[in-house]
């Protein structure tokens, strides 16, 4: 979508229109002016990458780290930008400079727990499931906990989170990801970086940029416009760097129109580097370096695993005048800064090889893993059956119920559990007491045992993962027969989804509940059986778009995904997610932002007013229902029809537990930047003259109340 230049106001340094006087209007419909507010005009280059509470100045890494190279041979500070292959528990490292004191480098992957084969870990929910919760304190609060169990393991660089947009459900590393959204995006990894580096342990943003599948990953070269890049697939990335402090981006495989993301200066240098502030590490994914002089200028550092470019290639490039001596010492530079800033000098972890049987898990950690899997379930559907009113019987029925249950996905973020994992018909059982359940694994006799039953609850999955994208979002294996045989004998049955992400439903009708469980980890079943018997309710809301058939959705055409071979083609633009669905008028199954409640609210009383360089908005939420529950309230913004932008784009969210009867205002606030769109690397981020309109809700196709701001 191309913006009329003509409408951008051409202002001179902070451009100041005079304050437009703002009428607000909402559902209730009472009205109120408020004067002032956003300025329209270009928004200022964002502040340097530093750690998160540390202001720039106070920032002594980068110095620590200069003055650390200046003592390094030309061979040892090559030796810092190329890693070895892994060892158990880690899948790269960089060896120690004893001469000078430098720690050895441990990378560890993935971003659902300690992975690499490591033992004495937690299989923690997905990284789907911590979308789904719609909670960056406890997107952060896992970010520590992860963290600490990297530390305990000796590995001092995280190979996560993984933030790639979920551009198409088929992704196969859906399940390692979190959203299709850039605002929910930017929120969650901002703060599980966060609490990754709570610890001495670097975390690792990836993969940057546009690794949205896994079709020839290695080779396709994606097509996307700059202004899809700065306003849907790369906020994330600068949310992590630049308010979560990240101390690594990790390059993607594929190439970025036209070059190799880890040689794509336009991205690295000139993007992440200098119009973000960022001056950490940024390493290859594993066989993702193409090239010794390219990849020097582009900005980049580090080759994983290996040295085929950025070992002895390198010095030869030095000596023949091709990357000069200053490049390779700011490449070194880059490397020590990130560890300075991120503790590991001062703070030393102990040798991997020492800490193998280490059992890092805790039954605090547990109870965090248990806790991310009911806040971040999605109750989809529920026709009175849940939460359970002491079924006479339970019908347990599917093979993911019990020995197929899916509570990790697989490649590199595959985790080993320390321990028992409770599958669901465990955690049932468990939780079940006299209540009698039975358990059918198939469609052999799944209907009798249904028809038997007071309650079925059949449990159904998708096996996905790294390398392969999915072929179809229909439930593989029968699954859609064995629903619609359960379904049709018991017209009390609740489906539990344990699945990467959206699944196609033709059983949808018959089912009385349906829950969104994803890969829930080694504490998957007590966490299902705690919401099935209402201890706890599902807290989660969609973090993607479910379609209602194969058709819906963006990228219709084979060049469109997963492309002809050679080039993917992004043609949708700024369409992804909710925003495709919106302007084609699609209908999808479940929107963006879609979850029940166990109990009910009333949203009420929109108003904004002034607050720093934005607004605020003010909206009144009150549990209706009759058992405490949580809502998350979300914000989207439509901006005037010359910003060429999609409507409603979600700005702001704010989930909120309630007791029943409880009332609460929230307020979510909406900076200026958040007005701004990206038109141009001449304009950047322009906040446009025009009226704004800001709707609330519950999700994204469901958003009562309404109000508008005249900006300039
Ligand atoms: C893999 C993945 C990346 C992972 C790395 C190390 O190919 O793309 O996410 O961290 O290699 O295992």
């Amino acid at each position: 979508m191309n913006v009329n230049r003509r409408s951008v106001l051409k202002l001179a340094g902070a451009g100041t229109v005079a304050a437009g006087v703002t009428t607000v209007a909402s559902a209730t419909g009472a009205a109120a002016a408020v004067r002032g507010g956003v300025t329209a005009g270009p928004v200022p280059a964002a502040a340097p990458a530093t750690k998160p509470g540390v202001s720039a100045a106070a920032d002594k890494a980068a110095a620590r780290a200069a003055a650390l190279v200046a003592k390094m041979t030309l061979d040892e500070k090559i030796a810092l930008l190329h890693g070895g292959t892994g060892g158990t528990g880690y899948a790269g490292a960089v060896p120690a400079n004893t001469r000078l004191d430098i720690p050895a480098l441990y990378l560890g992957d993935g971003p659902g727990g300690v992975g690499n084969g490591s033992t004495g870990v937690t299989q923690w929910p997905d990284c789907k499931t911590l979308a789904a919760t719609w909670d960056p304190g406890t997107a952060r609060e896992y970010g520590a906990a992860y963290g600490a169990e990297q530390a305990g393991k000796g590995h001092n660089i995280a190979l996560a989170p993984c933030i790639n947009i979920l551009r198409v459900p088929y992704w196969g590393r859906s399940f390692e990801t979190f959203t299709e959204d850039p605002y929910l995006n930017a929120e969650l990894a901002a703060h599980v970086v966060e609490g990754i580096q709570t610890h001495p342990v670097i975390a690792t943003v990836k993969h940057f940029a546009a690794n949205n599948q896994e079709t020839l990953r290695g080779s396709i070269d994606v097509v996307v416009s700059q202004r899809a890049l700065h306003e849907i697939y790369y906020p994330g990335f600068r949310a992590a760097v630049q308010r979560g402090g990240a101390g690594a981006v990790m390059t993607s495989y594929n190439k970025v129109n036209g070059a190799w993301s880890h040689e794509n200066r336009t991205a690295v240098q000139d993007t992440l580097r200098d119009a973000w502030g960022f001056d950490g590490l940024v390493m290859s994914d594993w066989g993702g370096t193409h090239s010794t002089v390219l990849t020097a200028r582009a900005g980049s550092d580090m080759e994983m695993p290996g040295s085929t470019y950025l070992g002895g290639k390198l010095k030869d490039a030095v000596t023949a005048g091709t990357v000069s001596a200053a490049t390779v010492d700011t490449m070194a530079v880059h490397v020590l800064t990130a560890m300075y800033r991120t503790g590991l000098f001062d703070h030393r972890l102990p040798d991997p090889a020492t800490v193998l049987s280490t059992v890092v898990s805790s039954d605090a950690h547990l109870r965090l893993a248990r806790s991310i899997s009911v806040r971040g379930s999605v109750l989809l559907k529920n026709e009175r059956v849940l939460p359970f009113a002491r079924p006479a019987s339970l019908a347990v029925i599917g093979d993911a119920a019990d020995a197929g249950a899916l509570t990790h996905g697989g490649g590199s973020g595959a985790v080993t559990a320390n321990g028992a994992v409770v599958t669901p018909l465990a955690g049932i059982r468990a939780r079940a007491g006299d209540i009698p359940v039975t358990y059918t694994k198939g469609l052999a006799g799944a209907a009798d045992a249904a028809r038997a039953a007071d309650v079925a609850v059949v449990v159904a999955g998708d096996y996905t993962g790294e390398g392969t994208d999915r072929t179809t979002l229909a439930l593989p294996d029968g699954q859609d027969e064995l629903i619609a045989a359960v379904t049709a004998a018991n017209p009390r049955t609740v489906v539990v989804l344990n699945t990467s992400g959206s699944v196609l439903m033709p059983w949808l009708d018959g089912a009385a509940a349906v829950i969104a469980n994803w890969y829930g980890g080694q504490e998957q079943g007590n966490a299902l059986a705690a919401m099935l018997f209402g201890d706890e309710e599902p807290g989660g809301r969609l973090p993607e778009t479910f379609p209602a058939s194969e058709q819906q959705g963006p990228a219709k055409t084979t060049v469109q995904y997963p492309g002809d071979g050679t080039h993917v083609y992004y043609d949708e633009g700024l369409a992804v997610g909710y925003r495709w669905y919106r302007s084609s008028g699609e209908k999808p199954l479940f929107p963006f932002g879609h979850g029940l409640s166990y109990t009910t609210f009333r949203l009420s009383g929109l108003s904004l007013e002034r607050s720093g360089d934005g607004y605020r908005a003010s909206v009144g939420v009150r549990n209706t229902g009759r058992r405490t529950g949580s809502e998350v309230v979300q914000l989207y913004l439509t901006a005037p029809a010359a910003a060429g932008e999609p409507a409603g784009q979600l700005k702001a969210f704010e989930k909120v537990t309630l007791k029943p009867g409880e009332s609460r205002t929230v307020r979510l606030a909406l900076p200026r930047e958040a007005f701004a769109v990206w038109q141009t690397t001449e304009t950047g981020w322009t906040v446009l003259p025009g009226t704004y309109t800001v709707a609330v809700g519950r999700s994204s196709a469901d958003l009562p109340l309404e109000t508008k701001v005249r900006i300039g």
